[in-house]
Formats: C-alpha cells, structure tokens, sequence
C-alpha cells in the first residue's frame, strides 16, 4: 500500500513510525513534514488547506489511503473533499468533526444523549453572558471559546472576576477571532485527567492505552498551558473498572448518539476525562489522534496500525483484535526556550546520535540543514521510551535526554512522576 500523513508534529511522526512497521506498507509520504519525518518518509510542502492540491498529489501518486493528523483540516472538510473524489482516507468527516470543532456542538449532542460531562450555558451575546456570571454559584468557573483556538480556548477562572475578563477577551476584544462568536459557561470539575482513545469506522470500536498528557509548561503544573510537553501510558489514574465504565457512558452513547443523528464516524475518538468523585465525565472530545499522547500510545500498540487505518476506512473494524504490550511508555517533549510564548527558531540540534538503542525520537519543531537538524518549532523533539515499568522508561528518557542539546532548550523534569 501506499499512504500518505497530514501534519508536521510528533504525532505524525509516531504515527510514520508506526505505519512503517506494517507489511503491507510500500511507500510513505507525509505533508509537510519535519526533518525527522523526511529520514523515513518522502516529505512535499503543500498547505494543509489546499484541499485540490493534496488531491491532485494523492492521484498522481496513487495513494491508497491517507491519514490525517490534526484538527484543523478535519474540521474544514478535507475528509468529505476527498471522500466525494472516491479517495479512502482515515478521519471523520466536516460534521462528526463539530465534537472537537465546536464546544456548543459537543455540549449539545452530550446533553442530548445523556453523556455524562460538566453543567453549561451557551451565549452568544457579550452582555447576556455577563449577566449570567452575576448570579453565578460556584466561584470557580471555566470559559470556553466554541471554536477551535490552537488549544488555548479554554480559560480556567478561579473566580467570577477572572471569568468576566475572559469573556471580555474572548467576544468583545476577540482574541479567538471568531472562534468567539459563541462561549461555554462551564462548571468547574475537580479531579484527574485522563484520555481514552478509540478508534471507530463508526458500528465497531477498539480501544488503545489510556494515556495522561502534561499541558502545562513547567515542573508542577506551573506556567502557561502549552500543545503539552509530556505524556505516558498507560495511566493507572483509569483503572480498568473507571475505563469501562467510561466506555460504557461516554464512549458507547456518543457513538449511538452520532448513529441516531446520521452522523458517519471513522477515525480517532479521543475522549478527555475528568475523574470525578461522581465518576468520569467529558472535558472535551477531540476527533484525532492526541500530541505528544501518540507517541507513547503507538509504542505499546502491538497490532498493525495500517490494517486498523484502512479497516477503519472501510468499515470493517469488528474484524480486528487489538493487541497491546503489558508496558509503559513515557515521552518528555523537548522545547525552544520562550515556548509557549515567542521563541527562537534555527538552532542547532546535538546529540541525537549519542542516544540508547531503545529511544525513540519523535520530531516536532526540526527542520533539516545539510547534515544538521535546526530547531524550527515550540516543541523541537519528544523522546520515548516503552519498557517494564514506568520507572525504567523515566529513567531511560531522562538520562537521554541530558545528552541533546540545543541553545535554550528546556524540558519538564516531573513527567509522570506522580504515578511512581
Ligand atoms: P479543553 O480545551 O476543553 O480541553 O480544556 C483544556 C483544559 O482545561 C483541560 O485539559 C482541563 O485541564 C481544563 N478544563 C476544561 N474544562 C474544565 C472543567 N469544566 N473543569 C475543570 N477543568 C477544566
Ligand atoms: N495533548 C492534547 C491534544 O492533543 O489535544
């Protein structure tokens, strides 16, 4: 087969990674890319937005399935463009993308169906929602853009002035565009997060390793929410019992629900958890795969990734038993000093050919000059590791990591340590 990648980060370089494994792979290609991807995939610079131009690339090649890596262009409909040109691709389509692509959408359909997540209330005027956070409860309090904003769109308020000014920035200084045409007034919940990864073609679903991802910048949970700088799995945070039950709440009703709607899924499910005292419930819904999540989920998947892509594509996903190794992995996201805040680009990566066997280098930010990898991005690089336990994959990605080098680079120190 030959397949193509959408994106340039770690997760598609995880997802490349793994995709070279399978028997039945011929060729890859990846657009963009990055420096890493391009060692083990042909890389073409195409924007992501131009739909016809990846088409075009896609028949010329004669690819047979294509894989698409972030949200952005789910969310605009590459998969409906290039379904209507009879192009099999792995992602859900323009509507089933609204989950992660609008928060009043998701908030709607999990009310709708029941799905278990925090209390709400949608505006889409300023003043109403103004007047709404007068009379509000609870001091704490969570604003939420309804569009996608790179992740930032969610604003944490620990009391109701915080959350007067993060409408103010969101509908009237418009620091979302229009992403804040409309916002979620949302309940605060209180606990762990977790997040579950399923992969459906829309009747049938497998699950993956439930994973835990670190977004905040520094050592402690401390500085700015980045894309996340860390993550491992599986966690123990979602035992098995909390995983079913999740399954069994969120996962099963919001694939009914979609069914019920006339809504076709195929593609990555990814469900972010709040473990609650009152059990799990949805923070948010996410239609692709999870960066740097990928990266530790695809090394402890056994089974062919492929053969799940294109079952997935045609719908004949009941048919797969997914294998996954009685491991753990972690991976800590290496990034450009500044980051998630202005950063400098162009500086060169040592090192990496001083690592361990086991290591494995995810690329984000890199991009190649002559022989030498330049940083080019927030996140440079992730580095993972799998082994028996989750002390000896820490132990392995950290004593690595202190053998690259790049000016200002900095890395989290704690990832994953609370689960030791
Ligand atoms: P989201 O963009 O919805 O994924 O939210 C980003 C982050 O904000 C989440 O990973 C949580 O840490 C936090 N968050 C979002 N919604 C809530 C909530 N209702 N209660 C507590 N924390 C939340
Ligand atoms: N790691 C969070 C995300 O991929 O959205």
């Amino acid at each position: 087969m030959k397949v193509l990648v959408l994106g340039s980060g770690g997760r598609e370089h995880a997802l490349v990674w793994k995709l070279k494994q399978s028997e039945s792979l011929r060729q890859i290609f990846c657009i963009p890319g990055n420096a890493g991807i391009a060692d083990s995939a042909q890389t073409y610079q195409i924007a992501l937005q131009d739909f016809k131009k990846i088409s075009d690339f896609i028949i010329e090649k004669q690819i047979n399935l294509t894989i698409v890596g972030p949200e952005q262009p789910l969310v605009e409909g590459i998969v409906d463009y290039l379904q209507s040109l009879k192009l099999a691709v792995f992602g859900p389509t323009k509507v089933a993308a609204q989950l992660e692509g609008s928060k009043v959408f998701a908030k709607n359909f999990m009310k709708k169906y029941r799905i278990p997540t925090a209390r709400f209330e949608k505006f889409s005027e300023y003043e109403k929602a103004l007047k709404f956070l007068k009379k509000y409860k609870d001091s704490r309090v969570v604003i939420k853009a309804d569009g996608l904003a790179a992740g930032k769109g969610s604003i944490v308020c620990q009391n109701i002035a915080a959350a007067q000014t993060a409408i103010k920035e969101i509908m009237y200084d418009r620091i979302f565009a229009e992403a804040g045409d409309q916002v979620v007034v949302e309940e605060f919940m209180e606990g762990e997060e977790a997040s579950l990864f399923v992969i459906t073609d829309g009747k049938d679903y497998v699950v993956l390793s439930p994973a835990q991802d670190f977004k905040r910048a520094l050592d402690g949970d401390l500085g700015k929410n980045t894309g996340g700088m860390g993550s491992y799995a599986p966690t123990p945070v979602l035992s098995q019992k909390l995983q079913d039950r999740a399954i069994k709440e969120v996962v099963e009703p919001v694939l009914a629900g979609l069914q019920s709607e006339g809504i076709e899924y195929r593609g990555v499910l990814y469900c972010g958890l709040m473990l609650t005292l009152d059990g799990p419930k949805v923070v948010e819904f996410n239609c692709r795969f999870g960066d740097p999540e990928t990266q530790v989920v695809l090394p402890l998947l056994q089974s062919d990734l492929l053969g799940i892509c294109q079952a997935t594509s045609q719908q004949t996903l009941g048919n797969i038993k997914l294998k996954l190794a009685a491991q753990r992995a972690v991976c800590v996201v290496a990034a450009s000093g500044g980051y998630p805040d202005a950063y400098e680009k162009g500086k060169v990566i040592s090192g990496l050919d001083q690592l361990d066997p086991e290591i494995m280098v995810f690329h984000a930010g890199t991009v190649r000059q002559g022989s030498q990898y330049l940083t080019n991005g927030g996140r440079v690089l992730g580095v993972a590791a799998a082994a028996g336990d989750l002390r000896q994959a820490l132990e392995a990605v950290y004593w690595n990591m202190r053998r690259i080098h790049f000016a200002g680079i900095y890395y989290r120190t704690d990832i994953a340590k609370r689960a030791i």
